[in-house]
């Protein structure tokens, strides 16, 4: 973020009330090379064009986190830079202009409405976490940012990537466990492919976006889906 947009949210994060809550001694059990060191900030944010969105997309929003797949030790493979990921059990799609497995074919027009209300060109409307994430914040984008964010979509390298769900979670989708079980790992842990665990900034993300309503919806999302 650039020194100003951090300068804005600790001014802000000071006219929050303050709340005296206990929170348990943390764990740390992801490998360390998911956190990629990222490009450094400028001082002060791009404010329109391509640089506008990169800087939403990858400072802000963190697409890529979803977006873009995980090698075996979790770093982003950023040889597929936003080519589409397992998430959460869920296909997070290919972004890049790719025409037959990406985005190619949307306008930059139909990403910014995609950003900001949930419908895709074909009129059907994003689910679980995109929708979270919407609902949570990009929702209330300018329209300026979100085509700022779907200009630099559209300048990102086309990388061909169809991301499938493993055959074993689309048994689990259509025959989905009892509700009322227990959650198998804490909410903030989130299993990002294959048998590896994750922990992401989620908390951050979308406490940033979204303010603990969200992260509400998002804990009760994974209790539901956890199952
Ligand atoms: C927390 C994970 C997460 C983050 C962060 C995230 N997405 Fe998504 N996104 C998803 C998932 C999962 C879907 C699929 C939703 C569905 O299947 O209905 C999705 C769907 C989409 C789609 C629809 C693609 C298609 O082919 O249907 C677009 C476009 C998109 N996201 C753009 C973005 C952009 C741009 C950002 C950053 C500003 C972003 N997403 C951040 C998880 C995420």
């Amino acid at each position: 973020m650039s020194d100003e947009d951090v300068q804005d949210l600790v001014a802000f994060m000071r006219t929050v009330p303050a709340v005296d809550n206990e929170i348990p001694e943390r764990e740390l059990n992801f490998p360390v090379e998911a956190y990629t060191p990222r490009a450094a900030a400028p001082a002060t944010a791009p404010t329109a064009g391509v640089e506008r969105g990169s800087y939403i997309a990858n400072a802000i929003a963190h697409c890529g986190d979803c977006h873009t797949p995980r090698t075996a030790t979790g770093a982003p493979d950023m040889s597929k830079m936003l080519a589409g990921a397992i998430i959460e059990g869920a296909v997070a799609p290919n972004l890049t202009p790719d025409e037959a497995t990406g985005i190619g074919s949307w306008s930059e027009e139909e990403i910014a409405t995609l950003l900001q209300t949930g419908v895709e060109p074909s009129g059907k409307k994003v689910e679980g976490l995109m929708a979270l994430l919407i609902e949570g914040g990009y929702k209330d984008m300018t329209d300026d940012d979100a085509l700022a964010v779907a200009a630099y979509l559209k300048s990102v390298p086309a990388v061909e990537n169809e991301v499938e769900l493993p055959a074993a979670e689309v048994a689990e989708e259509a025959a989905p466990a009892e509700e009322s079980a227990p959650a198998a790992t804490p909410p903030t842990t989130l299993p990002v492919s294959g048998d590896e665990n994750v922990t992401l900034p989620f908390a951050l993300l979308l406490s940033v976006l979204g303010g603990a309503s969200l992260l509400a919806g998002f804990i009760l999302y994974r209790r539901q889906h956890q199952a």
